[in-house]
């Protein structure tokens, strides 16, 4: 599988300094990935480099302008080899992340993301780019809350993405237990590691016993209460 190259577009590149430690550091090490992170500002025009103005029809806050994105778009798209293009624009309007969607985009070949400040980017952007050839356009939300901007969003969507690209993490075997659990809804057993005691607490003694078929049954039932916990909390809630 080729590379994955990755483009981020933001007011704010420092928020991305993470990403040269840990898995994903280590990725752009071995070539796994690549990530390339673009100032918007670079994009904007006059003396004050202004990258939003007041909303038409009125209201409160600031709306990103379509022109500098327009432009740091298209010069991303410019330089990339890449024959199909992915652009995540991260809004809590967009639809939500999941392990689902993390999955398609770790098949992706170019994936552009968008981190919209303020009220959010001027919406002819999504539209012009969602009929421009060779680029598939997705708002994403990582949850229901709202944060100051998308580069948060950008990280943890990365991150999500890029452990499942072949070669990243070193034991993939992790992957292959995780695809039995959270597609299904049904969430990881809890894990336990040395001393076998820990201030008065002892480790679950079937652990312990060596009993392969005894351990799997337990960490699936395990899984299941977990699971019923965690949904009856999501039931319970008022939406
Ligand atoms: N920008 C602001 N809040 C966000 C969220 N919850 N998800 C993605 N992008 C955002």
């Amino acid at each position: 599988m080729s590379k994955i190259s990755f483009d981020l577009i933001s007011i704010f590149p420092d928020y991305f300094s993470p990403l040269k430690l840990s898995l994903i550091g280590k990725a752009q090490e071995s070539d796994l990935i690549s990530i390339a992170i673009h100032d918007l500002r670079d994009q904007a025009e006059g003396v004050h480099k202004s990258v939003d103005d007041t909303p038409y029809g009125g209201g409160a806050g600031m709306v990103m302008s379509p022109e500098p994105w327009g432009k740091a778009i298209d010069s991303v798209l410019e330089n990339s080899e890449a024959t199909e293009h992915d652009l995540i624009i991260l809004t809590p309007a967009g639809e939500k992340l999941t392990q689902k969607i993390a999955e398609e985009l770790s098949t992706r070949e170019h994936l552009i993301f968008a981190c919209g400040r303020y009220e959010g980017i001027d919406y002819r952007v999504t539209e012009y780019y969602q009929s421009a050839p060779g680029v598939r356009v997705r708002e994403l939300s990582i949850g229901d809350y709202v944060l100051g901007g998308g580069e948060v969003a950008t990280l943890v969507t990365m991150e999500a993405i890029i452990r499942l690209i072949p070669g990243v993490l070193g034991n993939p075997d992790s992957l292959v237990e995780e695809s039995h659990s959270l597609p299904d809804e049904v969430v990881e057993y809890p894990n336990f590691t040395k001393p076998a005691t820990w201030r008065g607490l002892p480790v679950p003694e079937v652990l312990l016993s060596g009993n392969h078929a005894l351990i799997k049954s337990w960490r699936e039932e395990q899984a299941r209460i977990r699971t019923a916990k965690l949904h009856g909390e999501l039931d319970g809630r008022t939406r």
